[in-house]
């Protein structure tokens, strides 16, 4: 099938390059000339495991190309929509301005019949807005959420564990109208390999499809902000948060994923889906139904302080001129991204008291610098730790978490202290070697 993707950032340059692999006749449009020219030579513009081996293969089979002319959508069955909708810069709603920039460049070249699927995550009822301007093309409009993960997003576009399609409803016998049962037919064909492995696929109303996706994202982030409340108690009674997690995790009706206390979630997608869902949520006048996403947001900040807080505790009450090394600048492993990135909020919160803080991450060296070039960058980790006065997790790259073990740490400085703000290393490891060690929620 001949598909466009316009927007080419994280979500729809994966999205192309997946549907090329699972068969279709793709272009990739964005207006950004030099994303498109990377993608164009089979690079990808960012860091995303698998990426790089789908853009190529999709690339030499002739069946992925990438333009900045919006007239090359001409001709696709189906154009999705994957532009990015960023917090507003003076308030906590998405801004749609690329959306409906990208809805208007794409209606001279729709043809009737064609199908439009907004992938991009919007405020409830963005799709009732764009349909007038789409449907007079002839063209169906449809909602179809994008689950991916950052660092898993090639495995979550070729694998998804739901497909939910929002389609058009007739008005009159409440019922999916016929272009949108025909629509819904046409994203099964797309997504094929998914379909054949019975994957639940969910054709439903507009609203339903655009609030799955935020709704998603808020429970994500409540049941870390949830884990993270429970760190804060601990914290003063001496319990043990990860045990705690462990415990209710064992339950399956709660579950042990995403209950991993630290210094909480960043990213390009949950802080902001919490703030424009509250702001949408006033829109409609059920401001206190979601009252309590500003709680999850404010616990979710204050884990920050309290990283910078153990650091200056383990370090004898202040940082000032103190080496402070940060290991992990992305908001996550596996990623370069830093939108929001809890670890470098507690990087400047250091050197904002003095510290002397150097920086290091596998990936994401690049994108911080450009962000915050006041900051000290190491490349090689072990580089970094040399000579630090603590050392402080921020990020749980393997190459942290999992391989530095506490006798290499002890031999590339005398430093005896570490904070875990991922709660990702053995405790009583790091006190066996002689090390001061300080989790989040841990005694
Ligand atoms: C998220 C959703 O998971 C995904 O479905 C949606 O499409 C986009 O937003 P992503 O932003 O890639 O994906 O990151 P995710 O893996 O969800 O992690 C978000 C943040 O939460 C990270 O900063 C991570 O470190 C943090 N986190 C995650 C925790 O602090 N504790 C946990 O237990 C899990």
């Amino acid at each position: 099938m001949r598909v466009s993707v316009i927007g080419c950032g994280y979500l729809g340059a994966v999205h192309a390059s997946a549907m090329a692999k699972i068969g279709h006749d793709v272009v990739g449009i964005d207006v950004d000339l030099h994303k498109i020219g990377t993608l164009s030579q089979g690079d990808a513009p960012f860091f995303e495991p698998g990426l790089p081996e789908l853009l190529r293969e999709g690339m030499a089979s002739g069946r992925l190309r990438f333009t900045g002319d919006i007239a090359e959508a001409s001709g696709a069955a189906v154009h999705f929509i994957a532009v990015g909708t960023p917090q507003e810069k003076d308030g906590y709603a998405a801004d749609l301005t690329s959306v409906n920039a990208a809805v208007d460049a794409l209606l001279p070249h729709l043809a009737p019949g064609d199908v439009v699927a907004g992938k991009s995550t919007v405020p409830v009822g963005t799709a009732v807005d764009l349909a007038a301007r789409i449907e007079a093309t002839g063209a169906t409009l449809v909602w179809n959420p994008e689950f991916l993960r950052e660092g898993w997003a090639v495995k979550d576009t070729i694998e998804p564990d739901r497909l939910v399609v929002g389609v058009p409803f007739d008005p009159s016998t409440g019922h999916c109208s016929e272009a949108g049962e025909r629509a819904a037919d046409l994203l099964r064909e797309v997504y094929h390999p998914a379909v054949a492995a019975e994957t639940p696929f969910i054709v439903t109303d507009w609203a339903t499809a655009e609030l799955v996706k935020v709704a998603a994202n808020a429970f994500l982030a409540t049941k870390i902000s949830f884990i993270n409340a429970m760190a804060e108690i601990a914290e003063v009674t001496g319990a043990d948060v990860t045990q705690l997690a462990d415990a209710i995790g064992h339950d399956v009706r709660i579950g042990r994923r995403f209950l991993g206390a630290g210094i909480g979630f960043g990213g390009g997608c949950l802080p902001k889906d919490i703030r424009a869902f509250s702001a949408r949520a006033e829109e409609l006048g059920r401001g206190e139904s979601v009252t309590f996403l500003r709680e999850v947001d404010a616990i979710n900040l204050r884990r920050r302080e309290r990283a910078v807080q153990l650091v200056v505790e383990a370090l004898g009450g202040q940082v000032y001129k103190k080496k402070v090394t940060l290991l992990g600048a992305a908001f996550k492993p596996y990623s370069d991204d830093i939108r929001d990135s809890p670890a470098l909020d507690v990087a400047v919160r250091l050197r904002g008291l003095g510290a002397s803080v150097t920086v290091t991450d596998p990936a994401a060296i690049d994108n911080a610098r450009r962000l915050h070039p006041q900051l000290a960058y190491v490349e090689d980790r072990d580089d970094a730790i040399r000579g630090a006065d603590a050392i402080v997790l921020v990020t749980e790259w393997d190459l942290y978490r999992r391989d530095l073990t506490p006798p290499h740490a002890s031999r590339l400085t005398s430093g005896r202290v570490v904070v875990d703000g991922r709660n990702g290393w053995d405790a009583a490891a790091w006190r066996a070697a002689g090390w001061r060690y300080y989790g989040m929620g841990r005694p």
